[in-house]
């Protein structure tokens, strides 16, 4: 079967996230870097595009040029990635929606509920595949704890506990290093900062592995560092679409944490917990048994658990190989659609414009709940509700 054309936009040299997705998308033999617009700077964008394999025509000097040069193809790509800063993804997503091309955006979406509400019309009424980079759902054993609640191991969940907390912005002595100190700042980030970077992703976790969405929440927000004007830590409690009570907690304050996305849901029967840095264990508790320890790549594991594993048991799967399994996914939507099928059940696991778009709701519920005491607040978008 041929390689399906793979493009990308951002993730240039020396970026945090686009050597995950490079790693991710070639992994499986599935997707072909094909064309790229990768850096801010057009010339080394070309160069560094070049340099890691691209053809000449298809290293492009930024998205507009991306944008028209794959349009004319006939070879055009089939998926392009946004790996591009927050305040860039709304406009790039929208501009190759409109003209047609699948888009996996990097979180957050948008920056605002609206924009996210036209992404997700967009990709309703042009039939185009829009996903959202939430890559920690494709870890294996994340996607056995959706099976496993899924089929009613746990009986009917009461609660679910996330976090994501880590330490690395929580030297005061360097709150002013512009690297760190645009992500507090309004102008730049938005109406939140700490949340809106990592809490999204705790957050998204727990509805994907419950089946729930979020419904309501309330928020108390704090800047630990008091220059900072977005808050650096914040505790969420939010309730659940089938009456699961939430907690999550997220900082850049806590210092000793490194990664720090934990999840754990507690039903009537049993308890899970699931930890990003150790992510070959999840750890079963059922009602009134013992502790059991269940390993990534063990026999009678779910399906979704056993398409989304590589490597033999014992062997660490990481977090390129979780973004893999994103595009997996995407490479089984697309080809269906190419094909007028159906997507394999087990495939459509990918995060969707949807997703996206109840992130930003849900930043913008903790950011008015945050600023009014921890009111309560309703969390859906309004063509939600
Ligand atoms: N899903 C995840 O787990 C995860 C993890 C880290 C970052 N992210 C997201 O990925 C995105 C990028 O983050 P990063 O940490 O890699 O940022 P970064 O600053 O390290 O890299 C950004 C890259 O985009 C390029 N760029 C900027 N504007 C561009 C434009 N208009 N056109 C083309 N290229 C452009 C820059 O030159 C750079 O190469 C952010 O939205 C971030 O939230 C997601």
């Amino acid at each position: 079967m041929p390689r399906l054309k793979w493009g990308m936009i951002g993730g240039g040299e020396g970026s945090q996230i686009g050597p995950a997705h490079r790693l991710g998308s070639g992994l499986d033999g599935l997707f072909e870097f094909t064309a790229g617009a990768l850096d801010h700077r057009p010339d080394a964008g070309r160069e560094y595009g070049r340099r890691i394999g691209l053809p000449p025509d298809r290293a492009y000097g930024d998205w507009h040029e991306m944008l028209e040069g794959e349009s004319k193809r006939a070879d055009k790509v089939d998926l392009v990635t946004v790996a591009t800063p927050n305040a860039t993804h709304f406009e790039i997503t929208k501009g190759f929606l409109q003209a047609g091309f699948n888009v996996l955006c990097e979180k957050p979406m948008t920056m605002t509920v609206e924009e996210g509400e036209e992404i997700v019309r967009l990709a309703q009424e042009t039939g185009n595949i829009c996903a959202v980079n939430y890559g920690y759902s494709g870890y294996s054993l994340v996607r056995h704890m959706r099976a496993m609640v899924a089929r009613g191991d746990l009986g009917k969940i009461r609660l679910v506990k996330a976090e994501f907390a880590h330490g690395h912005h929580a030297d005061a002595a360097d709150a002013d290093n512009p690297r760190v100190r645009w992500r507090y700042d309004p102008k730049q980030a938005g109406v939140s900062a700490q949340f809106a970077d990592c809490g999204i992703h705790a957050l998204h976790m727990a509805s994907f592995v419950t089946g729930q969405e979020v419904e309501s929440l309330s928020a108390d927000c704090v800047s630990c560092i008091s220059s900072r004007e977005l808050e650096d830590d914040a505790m969420v409690n939010f309730r659940m679409s089938d009456g699961a009570v939430g907690r999550l907690w997220t900082s850049s304050i806590a210092i000793g944490r490194q990664h720090g996305l934990t999840l754990q849901v507690f039903g009537e029967k049993g308890g899970l917990r699931w930890t990003q840095e150790q992510p070959n264990q999840l750890y079963f508790m059922p009602l009134n048994e013992r502790l059991q320890v269940i390993e990534r790549g063990e026999a009678n594991l779910s399906p979704e658990a056993d398409r989304a594993t590589r490597v033999t048991i014992g062997h660490a799967e990481g977090m390129p190989l979780a973004f893999a399994n994103i595009y997996t996914d995407l490479a089984e939507a697309i080809r269906a659609r190419k094909e007028r099928r159906s997507v394999d059940p087990a495939a459509n696991l990918y995060p969707k414009a949807e997703d996206g778009l109840r992130s930003m709701a849900a930043v913008f519920a903790v950011a008015k709940s945050g600023k009014e005491e921890g009111v309560w607040v309703d969390a859906r978008p309004p063509m939600f509700r």
